[in-house]
């Protein structure tokens, strides 16, 4: 039948012959250049992403992949590397080179079909809380992960602030009214939001704008290259204060406070759509942008009210600004489409009422000219309570993590399950499956199940998935059976978390600033609550899998069996922590106890978080110093260093981290179980809290909240300015054996040596 099938439409493949293919074979030369020459990829007809497999017999070029288009072609060439090839390519590396020699048989040809058109990925906040200071190698990284699963419509917001500015300037305000306005490296995202302006310890410099918009063109021109429509950015309504000056009429209003930031950094003001400037400063950033990247893509991203509500609640009022933003759009680009996070109606739900959704969304006419983000739909769609956005296109979106909190956590039959029956619903207008992460930390089978069930009409079977998502993550033959029932125990406890209530990664309390209540089992915002029994679920599954490494001892060099030995580890010490804060302050509280009592507990989660930080160490995906070297490596290398610049830089990056803001105003929400940031700052303020708590039961003097609350703030204040390189025990890179590190582990924490 297949056979048939193709024979009719080969006829056909001159007629696609606009395919463009290169990217795809750069992809193969970059991934597996041994095997430079066997992959073949020819266009099929037809709508759609469609592919077949088929090989030609054991010679060059032997396996050819067909495709309706690109994004297809790039999909077909993962099946075939994962289903027969066993590699895969991973957030922690491309492993596609492993990939044998004498290349496997295809036997039958092999077919598939995504069941969406739209294969989405990006949070506008993954653009801060990841890959804020990545360079092109680790665009390119993630750029072939993305292109090789299918998906075909990612963010491009790199490089922004150069379009955004040129606009600016061009409607007469100055470079310092500019500078003004923008945000830190680190902060961009929330700027572009307009949820603040401006910057904290310093202004963004004009070598970061422009070096980002270098940056951007060649992540937009890979994306294109891949078969991806990258989304663009587009002019929003956000504007610099000193715009009301120079044009004293124009309809500006100010924006609400964000997140307690004093109002110089936040009320952005907000150009009205319907202000006949609103659509000159549209047509003029439209226009710089397809004269910087060519005429390559007509899907917009815009959001003006995310965490941020209208002036107005006024239906009217909100089918105006609709309609005018999107005529704005179509005056620049008679085929924009818009496309918007529907998070606003989620966590703004007491505003967004369904009469003001149906005004904002229906002041855009027709169905087609609108995406949605249903930006939480694991947890709390939106979808289903706007009758499908009255019609709207819209993604199904996996949110799963606030900040990049590290936690294990995922409900894999939801992730499966849940997409293709809203797919499947009556009426649906749901058009794609994609990822919204805020920070890519981890946790890397629920992203990947999610987009592989792109590709399956019907809802993956969990077992089967895990046991071949294990069997090429870890690429030893045969795999010992250990490995497999650790993801066993994972798969069905950490990862079937069906708590309807909390879909989101745990933060562990260990980064949270200490305090004497409130820090266990939060279960909202950034819960803190452990779903799972850990001494049945994390235990077992790290002592299984170092059991597969005795067995089969070069599972020991695999980066990501080492990576999953760290996260389990580190993920148990995590948990460990509770019990041992939770027995520090029943002892405090006890009014029998002694100092030396307070003492000798507070030591226990000092002496853990050293563990901890040794054992991240141990690996180079757990290293705050990458992070800051990521950053730093703007401003130049070795003695060409711009010094300030660099610290510049820094600031932004560890400001990020750990106060989010000048003043902690969301203090820890992007905290991580980084090497150097464990040891250093979550150990300090342990410390003090420690101390703290010690002369309080010596000097039988009360708890005082705002003064440890200030005390703690000031380490963080000062840890911030800190610069590389003047920390003691930091380094530059990992240090120590990861096996032995959770061999002591083990023996001090679990109480039992793991054999
Ligand atoms: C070529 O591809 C386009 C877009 O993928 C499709 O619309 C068209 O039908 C294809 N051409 C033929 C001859 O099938
Ligand atoms: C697959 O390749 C074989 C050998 O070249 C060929 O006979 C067959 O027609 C091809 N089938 C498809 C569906 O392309
Ligand atoms: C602003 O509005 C006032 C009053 O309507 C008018 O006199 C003035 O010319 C306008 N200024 C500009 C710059 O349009
Ligand atoms: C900032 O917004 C808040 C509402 O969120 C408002 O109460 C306050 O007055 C605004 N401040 C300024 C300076 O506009
Ligand atoms: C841009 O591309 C669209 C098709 O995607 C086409 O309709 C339009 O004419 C092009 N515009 C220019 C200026 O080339
Ligand atoms: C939408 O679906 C979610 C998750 O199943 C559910 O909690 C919510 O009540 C539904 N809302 C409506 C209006 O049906
Ligand atoms: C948009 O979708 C809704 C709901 O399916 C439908 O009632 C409406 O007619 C559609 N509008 C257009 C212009 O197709
Ligand atoms: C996940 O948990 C639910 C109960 O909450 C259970 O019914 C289901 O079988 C579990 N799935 C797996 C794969 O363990
Ligand atoms: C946290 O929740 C667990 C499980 O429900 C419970 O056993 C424990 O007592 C709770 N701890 C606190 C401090 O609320
Ligand atoms: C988990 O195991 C540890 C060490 O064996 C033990 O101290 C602790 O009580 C156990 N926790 C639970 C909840 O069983
Ligand atoms: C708590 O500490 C703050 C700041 O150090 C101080 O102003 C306040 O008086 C203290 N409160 C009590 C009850 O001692
Ligand atoms: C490093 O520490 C020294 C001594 O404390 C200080 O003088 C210097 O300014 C610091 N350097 C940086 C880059 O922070």
């Amino acid at each position: 039948m297949l056979a048939v099938a193709f024979f009719l439409f080969s006829a056909c493949v001159q007629a696609n012959s606009t395919f463009d293919f290169r990217g795809l074979d750069s992809l193969v030369q970059r991934r597996l250049p041994q095997h430079a020459e066997d992959f073949t990829f020819t266009a099929l007809p037809g709508t759609g992403d469609r592919y077949i497999i088929n090989d030609t017999g054991d010679r060059k070029g032997a396996v050819t992949v067909s495709c309706t288009s690109i994004s297809a072609c790039a999909r077909g060439l993962y099946t075939y590397l994962t289903k027969f090839g066993g590699v895969d390519i991973w957030w922690t590396g491309s492993r596609l080179h492993e990939l044998p020699s004498h290349l496997p048989h295809v036997g039958e040809p092999i077919t598939g079909e995504a069941v969406v058109p739209f294969r989405y990925h990006f949070n506008t906040v993954t653009f801060g809380y990841t890959t804020a200071f990545w360079a092109l190698d680790k665009w390119s990284l993630l750029l072939d992960w993305l292109a090789l699963r299918g998906v075909n419509l990612p963010l491009a917001w790199v490089g922004y602030e150069h379009i955004l500015s040129e606009v600016f300037r061009d409607a007469g305000l100055s470079d310092s009214e500019i500078a003004a306005f923008l945000s830190g490296p680190a902060f961009l995202p929330w700027n572009r939001f307009g949820n603040i302006q401006g910057s904290w310890g310093g202004n963004l410099p004009t070598q970061w704008v422009n070096d980002q918009f270098a940056l951007g063109k060649q992540i937009i021109q890979r994306m294109v290259e891949l078969g991806m429509i990258p989304i663009l950015p587009s002019f929003t309504g956000f504007v610099p204060r000193a715009l009301a000056t120079h044009y004293p009429n124009a309809s500006i209003v100010t924006g609400g406070q964000w997140s307690g930031f004093e109002p110089s950094l936040t009320n952005v003001s907000f150009l009205e759509p319907f202000d006949p400037l609103f659509a000159q400063l549209q047509k003029s950033f439209i226009l710089k942008q397809k004269a910087a990247y060519g005429n390559l893509s007509h899907i917009y991203t815009l959001d003006q009210y995310n965490e941020n509500d209208p002036f107005s609640g006024d239906i009217s009022y909100l089918r105006n600004v609709s309609s005018n933003t999107f005529s704005s759009l179509r005056e620049a680009d008679p085929d924009a489409v818009w496309l918007m996070q529907g998070w606003l109606f989620f966590v703004s739900s007491a505003f967004w009422t369904n009469d003001r959704i149906d005004a904002y969304l229906g002041g855009v006419e027709g169905n087609d000219t609108m995406i949605i983000l249903d930006l939480y739909s694991e947890a709390a769609p939106q979808w289903n309570r706007t009758n499908n956005y009255s019609g709207k296109q819209w993604i199904w979106c996996e949110l799963h993590d606030f900040g990049g909190t590290m936690g294990m956590e995922g409900n894999l039959e939801g992730l499966t399950k849940d997409p293709i029956a809203a797919l499947q619903s009556p009426g649906s207008s749901m058009k794609g499956i994609g990822l919204t992460m805020e920070g890519q930390e981890g946790n890397e089978i629920v992203y990947d199940i999610v987009l592989d069930q792109a590709w399956s009409p019907k809802p993956l079977v969990i077992n089967d998935y895990v046991t071949r998502w294990v069997t090429r993550r870890y690429t030893v033959h045969p795999l010992p059976s250990a490995a497999q029932k650790a993801w066993y125990i994972l798969s069905t406890t950490v990862y079937n978390n069906t708590d309807p209530t909390s879909q989101l990664t745990t933060k562990s309390i260990l980064e949270l600033t200490p305090a004497l209540t409130g820090l266990i089992n939060r279960t909202v915002l950034l819960p803190t609550v452990v779903r799972y029994s850990t001494n049945i679920t994390i235990l077992p599954a790290l002592k299984l899998l170092l059991q597969a490494s005795d067995a089969a001892p070069s599972l020991r060099n695999i980066p990501e069996f080492r990576y999953d030995v760290v996260g389990l580890c580190r993920q148990f010490l995590a948990n460990r922590f509770n019990d041992l804060y939770q027995d520090l302050i029943t002892v405090y509280n006890s009014s029998a106890t002694s100092r030396e009592a307070v003492t000798s507990a507070g030591e226990q989660l000092l002496h853990l978080l050293g563990d901890l930080d040794r054992l991240l160490y141990t690996n180079e995906n757990f290293l705050l110093s990458t992070w800051i070297a990521d950053a730093r490596q703007w401003a130049g290398a070795g003695p060409e260093t711009n010094a300030s610049y660099a610290a510049y830089l820094e600031y932004n990056a560890r400001n990020q981290i750990t106060l989010w803001g000048p003043n902690g105003e969301i203090d820890d929400y992007a905290s991580k179980q980084w090497a150097g940031l464990v040891g250093e700052y979550y150990s300090q303020r342990w410390t003090l809290f420690v101390d703290y708590l010690t002369s309080l039961k010596q000097n039988g003097q009360e708890y005082n909240a705002t003064d440890i609350s200030s005390r703690l703030l000031s380490i963080g204040r000062t840890w911030q300015t800190q610069r590389w390189g003047n920390i003691t025990g930091e380094t530059l890179g990992t240090k120590g054996g990861t096996f032995e590190v959770v061999d002591e582990v083990l023996q001090n924490w679990a109480q039992q040596p793991r054999t």
